[in-house]
């Protein structure tokens, strides 16, 4: 349990919560996530909700996350959290994004509430490796659900965003604005998390420029100890180096978002056989 330090509202339903906390400010890495007690009383929302780390500022050992209210268990959140109370969380939880090689050029493309761990992901970025190219790409519903523009300014190199309705931005989806650019073979290593169909594109892009590209999974879940299958993904089986079977022909195995996640190598998401959640 940590104190709160501020709570703020940054668009319709989306809240952000900054906590105290030397430990996770020490030792959080971008893609990581906290699994949250929403609410006083334990029978209002049993189990813990999973939000990825948004800020971690190694300094002031402030901590932020943000999300929006989906169902119970965030409503519960919103409604208790207030500055000078306390957040019940578990983590830093589990596996981070793979740290870009020296020189390298890099693209986030985030879609809704999956551009969270990509503002950790630059920031950290941005303070410790001069070397490094970011260029930003981020999706939103609307003008009034763009949130952390400032931020993201700051933290990329370039920043671009689109809304469904072009009220902000190019019109569309954020894929419009970044295959072209992924297919050019642009960047050396993509980083995505936001809507399924949204990350299967990226990755097929990626894939087929050969830059290496990293999603973050947000699946459902229910227990958070890999107990239930909530968070099951299939993850292909890739052969030992050396081995003489073919690269894609070791099958998959269910791999679990809460315990092996929530980030995977997107060549090994075999996608249509991941649930949408
Ligand atoms: C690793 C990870 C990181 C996440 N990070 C964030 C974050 O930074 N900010 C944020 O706002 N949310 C994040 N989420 C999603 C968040 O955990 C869910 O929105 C939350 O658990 C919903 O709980 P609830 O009790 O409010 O809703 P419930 O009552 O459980 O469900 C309400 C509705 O929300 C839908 N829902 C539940 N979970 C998800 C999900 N994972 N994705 C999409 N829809 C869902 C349900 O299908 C249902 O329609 C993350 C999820 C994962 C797995
Ligand atoms: S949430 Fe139960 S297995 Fe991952």
């Amino acid at each position: 349990m940590e104190k709160i330090m501020s709570v703020r509202q940054l668009c319709d339903e989306i809240t952000s919560i900054t906590f105290s906390s030397r430990y996770m400010a020490a030792e959080a890495k971008p893609g990581q996530f906290i699994a949250v007690k929403c609410g006083n009383n334990s029978m209002d929302a049993m189990l813990r909700r999973p939000v990825s780390i948004c800020r971690a500022d190694r300094w002031s050992n402030e901590i932020t996350v943000v999300f929006q209210v989906k169902g119970k268990g965030t409503k519960l959140l919103a409604e208790t959290a207030e500055t000078g109370s306390y957040i019940d969380y578990i983590g830093p939880l589990v596996n981070s994004f793979k740290s870009p090689p020296a020189g390298a050029k890099i693209a986030v493309v985030g879609g809704g509430l999956g551009i969270f761990p990509l503002l950790f992901l630059l920031e950290e970025i941005r303070s410790t490796r001069k070397d490094i190219k970011a260029d930003a790409y981020l999706g939103f519903r609307k003008n009034d659900s763009v949130i952390l523009r400032e931020e993201f300014t700051k933290a990329a190199d370039n920043i671009y965003i689109s809304t469904d309705d072009g009220s902000c931005g190019r019109k569309g989806f954020v894929t419009d604005i970044c295959l072209p650019v992924i297919d050019a073979g642009s960047y050396d290593i993509i980083y995505t998390c936001g809507p399924q169909a949204m990350m299967k594109c990226v990755s097929k892009a990626a894939e087929k420029s050969g830059s290496e590209c990293y999603v973050s999974l947000e699946q459902r879940m229910g227990c958070g100890i890999g107990a239930c299958l909530a968070c099951a993904c299939r993850i292909a089986v890739r052969p030992a180096e050396g081995s003489s079977q073919a690269a894609d022909g070791g099958g998959w195995e269910y791999k679990h978002v809460c315990r092996d996640g929530p980030v995977f190598r997107s060549r090994d998401v075999v996608w249509d056989k991941t649930e949408e959640s």
